[in-house]
């Protein structure tokens, strides 16, 4: 297969993150006969610098005319104190919106060389494999009015019933790629958006007979990710449950730089970046832990390609590669056996 992929490095660690993942699909491309063209494009504080707008309308169409995006990271100490709007976070924002990325996916996944890294037990921790589905584009980061006066403020949470449909069907098929099961976790003992989100989700599961769906109200399911895990296979939910959650989530497995994430619309075009930041602390010095990003590109491949099986090998390689005890200086605790960005991705490509 041929496909385009727009690169937006950003800032910090980002350019370096991405190089790795960029270094791991060619071998991919070479491995399994795919061509893959890389254009770059500029997004967050350099963007400001370069263009003065955090998303210029060079890099929308850079997207636009590609198949998948893949992002690094952006903002940086630099950009703190610029207005709203030249703000690098603005780009990323602006970017989500801009492409209708409604369904933002972040699994969560033990690696079973890096229990001890998780401030949970490690038997709750061992084995959790898990898909936390939010959406991205609704509710109440976006309904109107919202507004604040001295004496009072509102925001609103609304949801058309469109909206909900399509996040609870990507949950769906994603369950059905996965272990077959959705709990979707609401406040429909409070909430009329609630009521109408548990009502699409009855409605779709006619549709999925295979997938075994469960209802859960969001001040039990917090309590239940992190006293049981394992049990979870599909979490979908709205925007600021997701937010809360996918937080929450991410302290399971203890271990920030190695979350990838992906956000995506029906048609397969998404956005594929890892979860944390540009790291200015340790930007530039070569020791960024490049396995975030690098798990990233294995979902654009998974979900924007429908190549599974190219996405699985960067998967097991990446985790052949911490069972062989090989790690970034972030992994690496008090060895001085760290390896350098990218020492650990030769390590990867060595896999693969
Ligand atoms: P951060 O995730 O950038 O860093 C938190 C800590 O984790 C730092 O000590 C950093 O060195 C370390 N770290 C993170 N990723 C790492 C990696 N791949 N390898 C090695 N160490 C890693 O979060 P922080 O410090 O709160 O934010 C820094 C900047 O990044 C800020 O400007 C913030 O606005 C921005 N940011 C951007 C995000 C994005 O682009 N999606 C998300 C979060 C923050
Ligand atoms: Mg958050």
């Amino acid at each position: 297969m041929e496909k385009r992929v727009a690169v937006l490095q950003g800032d910090g660690i980002g350019p370096e993150v991405t190089s790795a993942a960029v270094r791991i699909l060619e071998v991919v491309a070479r491995r399994f006969n795919h061509t893959f063209h890389f254009d770059y494009g500029s997004i967050g504080g350099e963007a400001i610098d370069s263009f003065n707008d955090p998303l210029p309308k060079e890099t929308i169409e850079l997207c636009e005319s590609s198949d998948a995006v893949l992002l690094g990271a952006v903002g940086g100490p630099k950009w703190d104190r610029n207005p709203s709007e030249l703000r690098p976070e603005k780009g990323l924002l602006a970017i989500r919106k801009h492409f209708d990325l409604f369904a933002n996916l972040r699994p969560v996944k033990a690696v079973p060389s890096l229990l001890q890294a998780s401030p949970l037990k490690e038997e709750i921790v061992r084995e959790v494999d898990m898909m936390i589905v939010r959406e991205l584009t609704g509710g109440i980061y976006f309904g109107l009015p919202s507004r604040k006066t001295a004496t009072a403020a509102v925001d609103t949470l609304v949801y058309t019933r469109e909206e909900i449909e399509r996040i609870v069907e990507k949950a769906f098929e994603l369950a059905r790629m996965r272990r077959g099961k959705v709990t979707s976790v609401d406040k429909a003992n409070v909430l009329e958006s609630s009521k109408l989100w548990r009502e699409v989700v009855e409605e779709k599961r006619q549709r999925y007979p295979d997938v075994e769906v469960e209802h859960q109200l969001v001040d039990s399911a917090a309590m239940k990710l992190i006293t049981n895990p394992k049990a979870f296979d599909v979490v979908v939910t709205e925007n600021m449950f997701g937010d809360i959650l996918s937080d929450e989530a991410s302290v399971i497995t203890g271990s920030l730089g190695l979350m990838p994430s992906a956000s995506v619309r029906s048609d397969g075009f998404g956005l594929y970046e890892p979860v944390h930041g540009s790291a200015p602390d340790v930007a530039g010095m070569g020791i960024a832990n490049p396995a975030a990003a690098i798990l990233s590109a294995a979902m654009m491949l998974r979900y924007s390609f429908g190549m599974d099986t190219e996405a699985a090998a960067i998967e097991k390689a990446v985790d052949t590669v911490f069972e062989d005890g090989h790690f970034t200086a972030d992994l690496a605790g008090s060895t001085d056996r760290a390896l350098s960005t990218t020492e650990w991705t030769d390590k990867v490509i060595g896999e693969l």
